[in-house]
């Protein structure tokens, strides 16, 4: 994977075309350094569309921070990630996973389920607002990824998600350790630092630590809407 991030670092990118689904301008890329190449999601800053709860301009940020905090977790759950500047001013560069299209995504409970309960609690950690079921893509490998982690990291609880399968239930005691692990880690602090705001990593710090405390998934929340799951 740190191959990955090198060449997504260094590589020089050649915009493909528009991403569909997408409320961002979300760029399909070709990156390549010479002996590598390989395709990639470029969402420049200046394509974010402004949001009312998140100061404009931040969401590449937040994408690399998910990437950078799935790391310090050791879970494997989202492509390699970079900032940096690109055809299109600076922006977040995550390597384009081939989704396997025959894969029904509301069969992933049942055939990812490790997978599935990590990306559940890495959400909590990172207060995801935004987990569709479209940002779940099983690769041609069978492997399970997480997409498009722009609307994370608010100080203000705002998870929002169709992973509610193991609400109230116990952390399994691998991941707790892995929580335990995180929360005293001082590396990932000092490389957020550049990307969020200090009230933003002293929140993370707190719910990684609540989790840590409470050993369980949290309950879906009563008094707003949630989406079920699995979702249809
Ligand atoms: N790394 C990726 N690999 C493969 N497909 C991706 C990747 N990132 C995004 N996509 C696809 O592009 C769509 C739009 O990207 P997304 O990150 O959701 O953009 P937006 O922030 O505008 O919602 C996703 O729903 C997904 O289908
Ligand atoms: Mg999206």
């Amino acid at each position: 994977m740190d191959d990955a991030a090198r060449l997504l670092r260094t590589g020089e990118i050649e915009i493909i075309g528009l991403l569909p689904y997408a409320s961002n301008v979300t760029l399909l890329t070709k990156v390549s350094d010479g002996s590598d190449e390989t395709r990639a999601v470029y969402k420049p800053q200046r394509g974010e569309r402004p949001l009312w709860d998140f100061p404009d301009g931040t969401l590449c940020a937040r994408e690399y921070a998910a990437f950078v905090v799935d790391e310090a977790l050791g879970w494997g759950l989202v492509p390699p990630t970079v900032l940096r500047d690109g055809p299109a001013g600076l922006g977040a560069v995550q390597l384009y996973v081939e989704e396997d299209e025959d894969f029904d995504v509301r069969e992933v409970a049942l055939t990812h389920p490790d997978a599935l309960q990590r990306m559940a609690l890495l959400d909590v950690v990172i207060n995801n607002a935004d987990r569709k079921a479209g940002h779940l893509i099983v690769d041609t490998a069978g492997k399970l990824w997480g997409v498009d982690h722009g609307v994370c990291f608010h100080v203000d609880e705002k998870l929002r998600t169709v992973i509610w399968t193991y609400e109230g239930e116990p952390v399994p005691e691998p991941l707790a350790r892995d929580l335990a692990s995180f929360v005293g880690d001082e590396t990932w602090k000092t490389t957020l630092e550049g990307l969020l705001d200090a009230y933003e990593i002293e929140a993370l710090c707190r719910r990684a630590s609540l989790l840590l405390r409470t050993k369980r998934f949290p309950n879906a929340p009563v008094d707003r809407y949630h989406v079920p799951w699995p979702p249809w």
